[in-house]
């Protein structure tokens, strides 16, 4: 018998505790007839009637200083104190599976060598993409490869938002509202409308592509707030729709990382990605293109995630499993010399536009009187060149 505990009792949280309990026959036979027991849950609030309630606590020290729990799940969110209690059960060799991509961006490499140094294991599976076993993929199946991008939709709440607006025609409080409900959102709405979870998790998925720490500060970010009726209907025009882009690159030059909204043309397999999926490209030097996609959000996909993590810990308790992340820190190149074309909308007349981007393509809609101009390939530079010298560019979205 191997015991867990949970600490967080939320959306995510609660869907461990029911993938653990309900797969229990599933789970014993893939770990060979040892059984998993939920020993704690730790939450703040009381649950009345709800399964786990017989196994509820509200200290923490109840699971510290159970000597029989050996892997901890942490579905906490934030920082604090999900940071200081990580490290305490890491430290009291206790194997840690999260799905805290803010813990892991911020204090992921730190706490993996924490654990790796007490013998046992961080797992961060569920940390982006959801239920999509991105993690597993680039720290095992392609640790052949030279990875040299990894680019994705790894925010379901902005891709369900974004949807939304695209097939209904929805209002953007109106989609949220539905997404929070959901429990697709984080705590905080900014966090994933400014682009801040996307953030993290292309810092993660990166970090582990490349080999070497990515600070998700440095990574140039977007959010989908200024995007509006007009954009959408203007993407419809051009045969496109709008995605918030996570994406990193290897060149020649140095690496580029960036969340931005993008315009998805139908050739890109990103453009039926819809609602709450999400989907990871890595292209490798060996395997070429790989896509994955699943529900980046949600209960139970989420805690699919972590649950797989649990049962890797059950399968080498005191083992660390070998990992690549390197402390030193990857410089990333200026965003704005990444070569890319745009969307531009444009207040002006058809020759005013033509002048100033000689090779592109115009198109017209009744909602505006605005021209929507498909530039060339160039880069960003040039365009707030272009831009600085006229007062007719209302605003510019990066093709995908
Ligand atoms: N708020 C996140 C999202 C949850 O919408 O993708 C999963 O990380």
């Amino acid at each position: 018998m191997i015991k867990v505990a949970i600490m967080g009792y939320g959306t995510v949280g609660a869907g461990v505790y029911k993938v653990l309990t309900g797969n229990r026959g599933e789970i014993t036979r893939r770990l060979q007839g040892e059984e998993i027991e939920v020993a704690h849950v730790l939450d703040l609030r009381d649950f009345p009637g709800d399964p786990a309630e017989a196994v509820l606590t509200h200290d923490f020290q109840d699971i510290l200083n159970d000597p029989e729990v050996a892997i901890v799940v942490e579905t906490m969110g934030g920082l604090r104190p999900a940071y200081g209690f990580t490290k305490q059960l890491l430290e009291a060799g206790k194997c840690v599976c999260t799905s805290n991509k803010e813990l892991v961006a911020e204090h992921g490499l730190e706490l993996r060598r924490v654990a790796h140094a007490s013998g046992v294991n961080y797992l961060f599976e569920a940390s982006c993409g959801g239920g999509i076993p991105v993690i597993h993929v680039l720290d095992g199946a392609l640790t052949a490869d030279y990875i040299d991008e990894v680019s994705g939709i790894l925010n379901g709440t902005t891709n369900y938002i974004l949807s939304q607006m695209t097939a209904q025609g929805q209002d953007f409080n109106e989609a949220l509202k539905e997404a929070q409900a959901m429990g697709y959102a984080e705590l905080h709405p900014e966090a994933d409308i400014e682009g801040h979870d996307a953030q993290r998790k292309i810092a993660i998925l990166s970090t582990l592509a490349y080999g070497k720490y990515i600070n998700y500060k440095n990574v140039y970010t977007e959010g989908i707030s200024c995007i509006d009726s007009v954009d959408i209907a203007f993407a419809k025009a051009v045969g496109r729709k709008i995605k918030l882009i996570a994406r990193s690159r290897r060149t020649a030059e140095g690496t580029f990382a960036m969340v931005a909204p993008m315009m998805i043309g139908r050739e890109n397999l990103l453009y039926n990605v819809d609602g709450v999926l999400n989907a990871v490209q890595l292209h490798g030097n060996a395997v070429g293109n790989v896509t994955l996609f699943g529900s980046g959000a949600g209960s139970l996909p989420t805690a699919s995630a972590v649950a797989g993590d649990v049962i890797s810990c059950a399968r080498s308790l005191h083992e660390p499993i070998p990992s690549d992340w390197s402390d030193q820190e990857m410089d990333l190149l200026e965003s704005e010399e990444m070569p890319c074309a745009f969307f531009v909308r444009f207040r002006g007349s058809e020759s005013e536009a033509r002048e100033l981007f000689a090779d592109a393509e115009l198109t017209r809609i009744p909602e505006t009187d605005e021209i929507g101009i498909t530039t060339g390939i160039m880069t960003e530079k040039s365009l707030m060149d272009v831009r600085s010298g006229t007062g007719h560019i209302v605003k510019a979205i990066r093709l995908g």
